[in-house]
């Protein structure tokens, strides 16, 4: 039996950490003495789903606060109602906008589906239907979007991609109270960015939010990632400088990668590493 290699997820999320696929399997290396790993932001569950795959006796449980795994369950209805509003679309060129009739009915076709199911993956459908990066989270805000035809031309596809993992869907503070104290925990740690792509995740994040993450990194083995928008790594660094106050980051491995969002605007991605036993 052949296992498909993930290197993505398999339905469209918006932060998933595809782009450090190597440097995050080479982070892992660093903790052998880890056979529990806790995905405290699972958002599409990508880095658990790679943890496993590099991993395979330890224990993966992925935090799945968003629904992600239930799009997943909803995957073969959500490829069947994009198999009906293929046709529906096909006249328009790639990437170009539905004029008003193709655009009610292709409308029409979602609410149908909603009728029926009671539920739609409106994030994959907005990956078809919306201009790149644009998200709506129902169908009010789907009818506010101008339409345009990105549907790709292939089925989504996720099989086997939760296998091995344990699912929980619970507010990160209570995972982490029951796994803090053990040192065989791996903790991943890649909260929702300050003031950043945060439309589709549950929940408005605050600076003190960020701040309280850094508790998930005291004393912990940790993978954190952050950018330099949000300056937190910085802020460590100042405060340990000027006050008796303990840097969390302190020894901790640094990795930049450079991302463009558009021509406009640039940062930096970030994933900070520390083994536990690596304390000065
Ligand atoms: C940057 S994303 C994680 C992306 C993930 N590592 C991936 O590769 O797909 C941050 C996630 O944290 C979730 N989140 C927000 N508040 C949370 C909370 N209180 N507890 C757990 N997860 C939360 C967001 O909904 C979002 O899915």
């Amino acid at each position: 039996m052949t296992q498909k290699h993930y290197t993505q997820a398999p339905l469209p999320f918006q932060g998933q950490k595809r782009r450090w696929g190597k440097e995050f399997r080479q982070a892992l290396q660093a903790f052998p003495q880890c056979t529990t790993v806790v995905d405290l932001f699972g958002g599409s569950g990508l880095l658990s789903r790679m943890a496993k795959d590099a991993m395979p006796h330890a224990r993966v449980i992925y935090n799945d606060f968003d629904g992600y795994t239930r799009r997943i369950a909803a995957l073969p209805r959500t490829n069947a109602l994009l198999e009906r509003i293929r046709p529906v679309v096909a006249p328009v060129p790639e990437n170009k906008r539905l004029p008003a009739g193709l655009r009610d009915r292709v409308l029409e076709l979602v609410r149908q589906e909603e009728r029926e199911a009671g539920y739609v993956d409106y994030v994959t459908l907005s990956a078809s239907l919306l201009f790149s990066m644009k998200y709506a989270n129902n169908l009010a805000e789907l009818e506010r979007e101008t339409l345009y035809n990105s549907l790709r031309q292939s089925p989504y596809e996720a099989t086997g991609y939760l296998d091995g993992l344990e699912v929980v869907h619970e507010d990160y503070r209570a995972l982490f109270a029951r796994w803090r104290h053990r040192p065989d925990a791996l903790f991943l740690v890649d909260p929702p960015y300050l003031s950043t792509d945060t439309h589709t995740y549950t929940g408005y994040w605050r600076l003190r939010d960020y701040l309280d993450v850094l508790h998930t990194l005291h004393g912990t083995n940790y993978i954190y990632f952050t950018s330099d928008k949000s300056q937190l790594v910085e802020l460590c660094g100042w405060l340990e400088a000027n006050h008796p106050v303990a840097n969390p980051f302190r020894g901790a491995v640094r990795l930049e990668r450079g991302t463009n969002v558009n021509y406009a605007s640039r940062y930096t991605d970030i994933m900070l590493y520390k083994p536990l036993l690596n304390t000065d």
